[in-house]
């Protein structure tokens, strides 16, 4: 028996069912099967992130399902998929709500279905932030009371369509500057929903996401907070604030985008103070969008990049309240990352024809350690 399915056996296992499965596979294993136990590396990232109790999520697009390879390996490697692009607002909710078809769930949908076929969970990102907002609601001078309704309508419309498919979701997304102070976005004050100042639009729309599905797990997601810094520090004062008065938060996401820069022991031990200082908040907190951007794609890049990729898995190993590892799409074909970074990509554990890269082993040793 695989190691990794021994170890799913006993994940999916229920009340006394557990027993019996856990002494059936046990009687396999010291029996010696016919079937020898592969080497553990042998495992896909999704087995061995399931020996972890932690989901490896990748960012998706519906366009690329058609990539025989891309969909192999999504399908088989990951257990959790998120859309890249198609849930955000400029996408999913293309057309004023006056429109006859305001919404486009075909992108969403499809990539739920491809989810659903194999057995992975899906993640929403995101409902409310300031890029990829459709004009008709950036240039419709709405007043802060309409607006409120548009952005009202809209979590509620996308969250009850995917009630009970999306188990948690990206509800704010960036509302903070690096130094800790709000972003002025047109959810906030430009001209903003009319919720007051400081964090009480973020508590608002979190309200009616959960009003909307209230099984979903309800998140806050940023990048450059990985570290205890100055916009890391204002997002614990807001979850702390929010624990303490009961406003519907269950996570934070960490998008971890980052370049080799960020292996430094004093970043590392500071990106793991700052988890644990969540942790003790009690909401659960995902690795949401890693990737690790290169300069070239030199055999000494690669290895360093591995050597991070490990790194960075290692510490949501060794945190308990860290269910995710997710990186932001998986091959280097369909990086976000040179449109974005001029002169850099290759941040993906897969390259662009879809071999593996030293960072999957180093990812999958990390989980297996
Ligand atoms: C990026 C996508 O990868 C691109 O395809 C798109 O053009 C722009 O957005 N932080 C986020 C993601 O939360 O939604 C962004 O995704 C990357 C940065």
């Amino acid at each position: 028996m695989r190691v990794s399915s021994w170890s799913k056996a006993i994940l999916s296992c229920a009340g006394g069912v557990c027993v019996a499965v856990v002494l059936l596979c046990l009687a396999g294993f010291h029996a010696g099967a016919a079937q020898p136990l592969p080497a553990s590396s042998d495992a896909t990232l999704r087995q061995a992130g399931e020996a972890r109790h932690i989901y490896i999520g990748t960012a998706a697009a519906s366009r690329f399902l058609e990539e025989a390879d891309y969909a192999a390996i999504l399908g088989s490697e990951f257990s959790q998929l998120q859309a890249e692009n198609e849930m955000k607002f400029g996408l999913i909710h293309p057309r004023p709500d006056s429109d006859a078809n305001p919404y486009d769930f075909r992108g969403g949908d499809a990539l739920v279905a491809f989810a659903q076929s194999h057995q992975m969970v899906v993640r929403g990102h995101t409902l409310v932030w300031h890029n990829q907002v459709p004009d008709w609601v950036k240039k419709g001078s709405y007043s802060s009371s309409q607006l409120a309704g548009v952005l009202q309508g809209h979590i509620h419309t996308v969250v009850t369509h995917y009630a009970s498919k999306v188990y948690a979701w990206d509800v704010v997304n960036e509302a903070f500057n690096d130094d800790g102070s709000m972003r002025h976005t047109i959810w906030y004050d430009q001209p903003g929903i009319g919720a007051g100042p400081g964090t009480k639009y973020i508590e608002q729309v979190l309200r009616w996401a959960r009003e909307a599905d209230p099984s979903a797990k309800l998140f806050y997601n940023d990048y450059d907070a990985e570290e205890v810094n100055k916009k890391s520090d204002a997002i614990y004062e807001m979850v702390k604030d929010f624990r303490k008065r009961g406003v519907p938060i269950d996570g934070v996401g960490f998008q971890a985008h980052v370049s080799l820069k960020f292996d430094d022991p004093k970043k590392l031990e500071s990106f793991a103070k700052n988890l644990e200082r969540f942790a003790k908040l009690g909401v659960d907190l995902h690795i949401t969008e890693l990737d690790i951007r290169l300069n070239d794609s030199s055999a000494t890049s690669l290895a360093a990049q591995a050597k991070l990729y490990g790194e960075i898995t290692t510490l949501c190993v060794q945190q308990p309240a860290c269910k995710v590892v997710q990186t932001w799409g998986f091959t280097d074909k369909h990086s976000w990352i040179p449109a974005f970074y001029k002169g850099q990509g290759w941040a993906l554990p897969w390259d662009a024809d879809y071999r593996k890269k030293p960072a999957y082993e180093a990812v999958r040793q990390a989980l297996e350690k």
